[in-house]
Formats: structure tokens, sequence, C-alpha cells
């Protein structure tokens, strides 16, 4: 059974004893509603580390006024059964005034990556709020390792270019997105879909696979993102973004030998879903 703390406190005193046995230690940074995503995430901090540390935390500073923040699913009896049977050794809930201490003031402001004109585009102050509370965990935990998904792939980018950028002492480490059987990327805003928008979702994957076929094929670039835009505004999607990008600063390519990923972000009624593929 993983152990759980909720104070920082609390935390240091339990890695400081991990430190003095010379143990090494992951850590996986969530927002709970944990899935099968996540536990992969857990399963390869194993790989690298002696101990794996998950944080739960519903960081407000990440969510816009008009998104789900109320209503993001939250299951903490459940996460720590999942969590437990990864093999993940504790479970860091912070109390809120642990991470935003009455008075907090500070903001990591970040380029690069987090200014491509994807999710910055579409969610302004997202990456600030990601970027803030992920230099917190890292500094607050202390891990060697660093896990985060491919599915969040700007996420990803972005976390990396600023823990090189502030030689936060962490690796961060990658991890290739979880999919249900017909493609899917699993995430917690999956409970949101209907029945039918379910059966539709398994588009934002198939689309842009086969664009990176295309590319792969020959086609041009922006005419593989044309038809993979065309498909989805067909099947009822309203496209935020389908757009393909240098694999490792986000920019727009200027060669099509250059590592490419295509990353896509799109609405089914109230649900947005977002996807991306390497070339
Ligand atoms: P959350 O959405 O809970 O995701 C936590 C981690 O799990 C992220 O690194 C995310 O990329 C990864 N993940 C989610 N679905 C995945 C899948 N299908 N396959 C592989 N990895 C997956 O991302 C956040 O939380 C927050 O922004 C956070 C980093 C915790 C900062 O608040």
């Amino acid at each position: 059974k993983p152990k759980l703390v909720r104070t920082l406190a609390a935390l240091r005193r339990e890695t400081a004893r991990w430190r003095a046995e010379g143990l090494t230690y992951s850590v996986v940074p969530t927002m709970g509603a944990i899935h099968s995503g996540h536990t992969h995430l857990v399963a390869e901090g194993l790989k690298r580390a002696d101990r794996v540390i998950t944080t739960i935390f519903v960081n407000p500073k990440q969510f816009a006024a008009h998104e789900d923040l109320d209503k993001y699913p939250r299951d903490e009896e459940g996460d720590v059964r999942k969590l437990g049977q990864a093999g993940c050794h504790m479970i860091y809930l912070p109390n809120p005034e642990e991470i935003y201490p009455e008075g907090f003031c500070t903001t990591v402001m970040l380029g690069g990556p987090a200014r491509a004109g994807l999710e910055d585009k579409f969610r302004p102050h997202f990456f600030d709020g990601v970027a803030t509370v992920v230099a917190k965990l890292f500094t607050q935990t202390g891990a060697d390792f660093a896990m985060f998904g491919e599915k969040d792939y700007q996420q990803l980018k972005v976390v990396t270019r600023m823990a090189r950028d502030l030689d936060l002492p962490i690796e961060v480490v990658g991890i290739p997105t979880v999919r249900e059987d017909d493609g899917l990327a699993k995430s917690s805003r999956n409970v949101y879909l209907s029945k039918q928008e379910r059966q539709q979702a398994l588009a934002i994957h198939s689309s842009i696979s086969h664009a990176a076929e295309r590319i792969r094929g020959g086609l041009d670039l922006q005419s593989a993102m044309t038809l993979a835009t065309r498909t989805l505004m067909t099947l009822g999607f309203k496209v935020d973004y389908v757009t393909v990008r240098n694999a490792e600063t986000l920019a727009p390519p200027q060669h099509r030998d250059e590592p490419l990923r295509i990353l896509a972000a799109a609405w089914l009624g109230k649900t947005r879903l977002i996807d991306n593929v390497p070339v």
C-alpha cells in the first residue's frame, strides 16, 4: 500500500529517509483520475529508479475561469488503489496551501515551445500554471527522474526546456501515449464523452496517423494537414488545430526531413480532445 503524505514537511521527511538509504526515486505528476496512462508512467518510473512518488493535485492555476476545474473528475480512493497496484511507493496529495501559501505571487515565464501557437493559443495561461506547479513539485519532491506522457506533447517539451533552462536537478523522461484498442488516447476527460462521441473520438488518432503515413509516402505537409482537418470537420469535430511541427522546438518545419510531429486539438460537443503522433 502506498504511503499517503499531504504536507511538504512529511514529504521531505520521507524522501530524506530514502536518500539516507542511498535510494533513487522518480516522480509522476498528475491531477488524479488515475487511468492506465498514469500507471504506465509509474511502471516506467520504477524501471529507472528504486522508488516512485505520484503527486495528485488539481492545479487551479492551469484552469481558465470557463474550464472544468469544478467538475474535473476526483476519486481519491480509486486513485490510491490503482497506484498501489502499479507499484507506486508514495502519493503526495498536497493540501492547496502547501502549493500556494498565503501571499504566493511567483510565476515561471516561458518562451519557445510554450509560445508555439498550439495549446498556448487556445489556453493562454495554461502553461504558466503548469510550469509553476511542476517547478514546485520538482523542488518539493527532489526526485531524480520525472515521468511525463507524450499525450500532452507540448507540455512535455515545455517542462523539459524549463528544467534545462533553470538547471533543475531532475531528468525529464517522455513516455509514449497509452491508447484504447481503437487508438483513442487514454484521458481523464474521456469520461465526458457520450456513447456516440466515444465512437467518433477515434477519428482524431486515425486521421493524424493517416496523415503521417501519407507524408512518409511523399505527400506535401500542407496537403496532409488539409486532408486530416477536412476529415475531422466532416465527422463533426470543431477543430482548434491540426498541424505539423518540428518535434523538438515545435516551430513550423523548415524542411520535410527534420524530425516532425503532427499535433491536433479538436472539440467533440463539449469535450476537447488532443493527440499527436510522430511522422
Ligand atoms: P494529467 O492530465 O493528470 O496527466 C498526468 C501525466 O500523465 C502527464 O504527464 C500526461 O501526459 C500523462 N498522461 C495522460 N494520459 C496519458 C496517456 N494516455 N498515455 C501516457 N501518458 C499520459 O498533465 C497533467 O495532469 C498536469 O498538467 C500536470 C503535469 C500534473 C501539472 O498539473
